[in-house]
């Protein structure tokens, strides 16, 4: 190898990456293999050796590198170039039919066309190519931004590294990722295998995969994608048909079960015979999605706040079956409730196995008379936990007796509480063990302080041995490392990774802390909420009732919960243990100040060619000044910032009267 020249090793290592790019688009998208795996392998190995004796030629888009990298201590935030919407849902036909009445209302006299496609039912990602090469990968997150996954969308290997289209430079595609449910089956079973806990069902273990650290953890799971949107401005196509081609022919993985209609009967009888047939795909679907095909006219439908005028989702029935009901269990949440839980005979229902069902309170179990014993229809529909739609009072064994109401806790035995106007019963005692292992549970969840490695066994565990019994304790977890060491089953790198997840989670910010905290009905919208309008815990905890009360979209619940929270001693004692700790009880300054009042709320179109900023650095940049960016020019939008070769929205925008400013404009705004 060593007797290459320079020129030969960079074509050699060229031609490597071109041959596996398409031994993999044949075996992954076309499944259609043409080489073994024996030769696979040989050439995986000659580029990688290659790569490592001339490293100035190995590139991003080297299958080398689609297992690779550092775990991410936490992902990056990207900002979408147009918001990653959402459909709206129809149910019935008649809903449908309101769809179509709808549009045609809106554009009258005109014809129109429509894509059926399945909706698989996994998590949508972006993808940005730029210059042929996959750039970044990011999860759909809140619609406007998302997390920067770039490094685990690599391992999905029907997804190209690189693509080769003489006229396409730049483009974003939207799909779905997901698995299969065979491979969501076998997952399970390694779980099981591991003595872990199983998942609940293939959409979660996808997002959970996803969300992976760990890339390399990523690349055992055989993750697939499905490709169903396209957004580039280097080709003008007339249609959403001529997009999906189009991504075909980029080597992306299309599903290629979608039709063109004209007329929304004929959508309903695919519906229909999508229904019939959803078990036999090896993945799951939820339903439909329908799109008017025209461009032109999906730009002239637009969108409603968070879904477009020009889509639908058509979703099919929950999935339901009959089963036995064991027992009836009571569980202890983090705030005192105590819920009811059916212990199921176990059945398989919509890829996984069912064996607990909700039965959210006792006034659920009485109106739909639930007792022990009983035979009941229940049904997954979009959520993941089953519920009990209706008893089979048909099939119900004589003399089962009704299930009580329950009088004392099932885990501290201390007698409940029912507050008047409230269906759930209540544990009164704070330190019932059920509620400080939930309390502690939430405090380190993804959502919250993201503590990596504390999962809920290992809480368990250091609860029993006494090391925690609250979540202030975490951060004195460091100065127990030597009897830690010592427990059984956990390995000096185990515990490593806990204690630097704890270290980690002090960068949190004050939102984060504030709903980690766990104060009742304090959920992670209002958290941001809070944290914003107050600033620091300090202000929030001096606050009268009526102070916040008076915050937008906060109600007399909410304060009444988080003046009692605060006005207990032990919570205010756990407050400042934390911040001796270094958790953030204040927003960061840098942030909020920097809003712009140029760009508050201002709403900006970008177009074109930017010289300067890539589009996501110009969107990101607009949203940390306070402003906004959307996809579309209407009478709403503030500015267009146009780059060279800007096309039919610099029309539209000088058609309305819009602002259009230049990169140079906007520097000067920036200041
Ligand atoms: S189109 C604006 N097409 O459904 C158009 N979405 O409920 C939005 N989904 O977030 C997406 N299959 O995760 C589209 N063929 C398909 C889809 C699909 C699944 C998901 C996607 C989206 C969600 C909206």
């Amino acid at each position: 190898m060593a007797t290459l020249s320079s020129a030969q090793a960079s074509k050699k290592i060229e031609d490597l990456k071109k041959k596996i790019a398409d031994a993999d688009y044949k075996y992954y998208v076309l499944a259609e293999p043409d080489i073994d795996d024996y030769k696979y392998d040989l050439m995986m190995k000659e580029l990688e050796a290659l790569e490592k004796d001339f490293p100035q030629f190995k590139s991003d888009d080297s299958p080398t590198n689609r297992v690779s990298g550092e775990p991410t201590k936490s992902f990056k935030v990207v900002f979408h170039q147009a918001p990653m919407l959402s459909l709206a849902n129809t149910y019935n036909e008649e809903e449908l039919y309101e769809f179509d009445k709808r549009i045609k209302s809106i554009l009258p006299g005109e014809k129109f066309e429509y894509v059926c496609e399945l909706k698989f039912d996994g998590l949508a990602v972006s993808l940005i190519y730029e210059n042929g090469k996959l750039k970044s990968g990011a999860t759909r997150g809140d619609g406007e931004k998302g997390d920067d996954i770039t490094q685990n969308i690599k391992t999905i290997r029907s997804i190209p590294l690189s693509t080769t289209h003489s006229k396409i430079k730049y483009f974003e595609a939207r799909g779905e990722v997901f698995f299969r449910k065979e491979d969501f089956l076998k997952i399970n079973e390694e779980q099981e295998l591991k003595g872990e806990k199983t998942f609940a069902n293939a959409r979660n273990t996808a997002a959970g995969t996803l969300k992976q650290k760990d890339s390399k953890a990523v690349a055992e799971r055989p993750l697939q994608f499905f490709a169903y949107y396209l957004r580039t401005d280097d080709v003008k196509l007339a249609s959403h048909s001529d997009n999906l081609k189009l991504l075909k022919d980029l080597r992306l993985p299309v599903n290629d079960k979608w039709v063109k209609v004209s007329s929304i009967e004929e959508a309903k009888k695919y519906c229909d015979k999508i229904e019939e047939t959803r078990d036999d795909l090896p993945y799951e679907i939820d339903g439909v999605v329908i799109k008017v095909n025209s461009l032109s006219q999906q730009d002239e439908l637009g969108a409603v706040s968070k879904s477009p005028r020009w889509a639908v989702a058509y979703k099919f029935k929950a999935k339901q079956q009959i089963t036995k009901i064991k027992s009836i269990s009571l569980q202890v949440g983090r705030v005192g409730t105590v819920t009811p839980v059916a212990n199921l005979e176990p059945v398989f229902l919509a890829g996984s196995t069912i064996s607990r069902a909700t039965l959210h309170n006792f006034d659920e179990i009485e109106r739909k008379d639930i007792r022990e014993g009983d035979y009941v229809k229940i049904e997954k529909g979009g959520d993941v936990i089953p519920k009990v739609v209706e008893v089979i009072k048909e099939k119900r064994p004589k003399g089962l007796p009704e299930f009580p109401h329950p009088t004392n806790c099932p885990v501290c035995n201390t007698h409940l509480e029912k507050p008047e106007g409230e269906v759930a019963y209540y544990c009164p005692n704070t330190a019932c063990p059920a509620q400080v292992q939930g309390r502690i549970e939430h405090f380190v969840q993804r959502d919250a302080m993201e503590i990596e490695g504390l999962g809920f066994q290992i809480i368990e565990i250091f609860i029993g041995k006494g090391f925690i019994s609250n979540y202030a304790d975490i951060y004195d977890l460091h100065k127990r490392k030597k009897e830690l060491l010592e427990l059984e089953r956990f390995g000096e790198k185990s515990i490593t990774n806990i204690l630097n997840g704890i270290e980690q989670s002090k960068e949190k910010p004050f939102d984060k802390v504030l709903f980690a905290l766990g104060v009742r009905h304090i959920g992670e919208r209002t958290a941001k909420i809070l944290a914003k309008h107050f600033g620091s815990i300090d202000k929030l905890m001096n606050a009268t009732q009526e102070e916040i009360n008076e915050v937008h979209e906060i109600g007399p619940k909410i304060s009444e919960s988080v003046a009692k929270f605060f006005s207990d001693k032990h919570n205010l004692k756990l407050v400042e243990r934390l911040r001796k700790a270094g958790l953030k009880f204040e927003i960061d300054k840098s942030i909020t100040q920097k809003i712009n009042p140029l760009f508050a709320n201002k709403t900006f179109v970008l177009t074109g060619t930017l010289e300067k900023y890539k589009r996501d650095e110009a969107a990101k940049i607009i949203e940390d000044l306070g402003g906004k960016t959307s996809s579309s020019v209407s009478k709403k939008t503030d500015f267009v910032l146009a780059g060279s070769d800007a096309g039919s929205k610099l029309e539209k925008a000088r058609a309305l009267g819009v602002k259009v400013i230049d990169e140079n404009e906007f520097e000067k705004m920036i200041g």
